[in-house]
């Protein structure tokens, strides 16, 4: 069993679907945990609902560059250090290319790839000063296989992928892991509309060879894994986590 005890976990988009699941496996191998995300209402539930209120939410809105590189000094300040990083909030828009307008394509790479960079880069020097720190970005599927009408989403996390190699080149031998970890299709306010449509529910079924999509608690798993001593050996890699989706394509 993995654990963390002593350590402390900085989760992005903790009040979502996946986040919220992420941080609350963290927690339970008994890191503490920093919730951020952009929205205080939800950011409040999760809260509230904590097992035992250890835990600090802090607002943030991660396109602010000087509020998002400020964060894990805040986290390092509040609860004594920084030792795993998780760059998981994240936004998606559906749109054809010639409906998706510059400022659209910007939001997107904004939240779901600079601030990653933004957030590493913040957070590097504390973990190579200690010896030892992990980060892992929650990429998705769709950093390796194209969607259609999900050009700033895709282009975004392609570019997650290779970041998370960059730093591994850079930072590998002074301490530092970066994995991701790529979901398929996960149960959550962002996909909640897929489950409404019959249609799309069935090609999901038919696209994944294990016939079905994913509860946020499968994303955590792999996260956990890659947070905790147990990935010791596994430094710049993708994880998929998606029933076998990008394993190919069947008849
Ligand atoms: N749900 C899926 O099928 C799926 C598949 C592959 C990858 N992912 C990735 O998993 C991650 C989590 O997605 P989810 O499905 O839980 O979505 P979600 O919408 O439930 O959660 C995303 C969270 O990110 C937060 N967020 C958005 N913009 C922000 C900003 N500017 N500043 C701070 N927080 C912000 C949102 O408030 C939300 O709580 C995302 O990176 C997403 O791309 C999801």
């Amino acid at each position: 069993m993995t654990t963390l005890a002593g350590q402390v976990a900085l989760v992005t988009g903790a009040a979502g679907g996946i986040g919220r699941a992420i941080a609350r496996t963290l927690h339970g191998a008994g890191a503490r945990v920093a919730l951020a995300d952009v929205d205080k209402q939800a950011l409040d539930v999760v809260v509230q609902e904590w097992p035992d209120g250890d835990v600090l939410p802090v607002v943030v809105d991660l396109t602010d560059d000087d509020d998002t590189a400020a964060l894990p000094g805040r986290v390092r300040a509040e609860l004594g250090g920084l030792d795993v990083l998780i760059n998981n909030a994240g936004v998606r828009q559906i749109l054809p290319l010639l409906e998706l307008t510059p400022s659209d394509w910007r939001r997107t790479l904004d939240v779901d790839l600079t601030a990653p960079f933004v957030l590493s880069r913040a957070a590097i020097p504390s973990m190579v000063e200690q010896g030892r720190g992990k980060i892992v970005n929650i990429a998705s599927m769709a950093g390796a296989l194209a969607f259609q009408n999900r050009a700033a989403y895709c282009t975004a996390k392609a570019g997650l992928i290779m970041l998370t190699k960059t730093i591994t080149l850079e930072y590998a031998a002074k301490g530092v892991w970066c994995n991701a970890v790529a979901p398929g299709v996960v149960e959550t306010p962002m996909t909640s509309s897929y489950f409404r449509s019959e249609q799309m529910a069935a090609s999901i079924r038919a696209n994944a060879p294990m016939e079905r999509w994913a509860q946020p608690d499968e994303i955590a798993g792999p996260v956990l894994f890659l947070s905790g001593p147990d990935s010791d050996y596994v430094n710049g890699t993708t994880l998929f986590a998606d029933g076998g989706w990008t394993a190919g394509k069947g008849y």
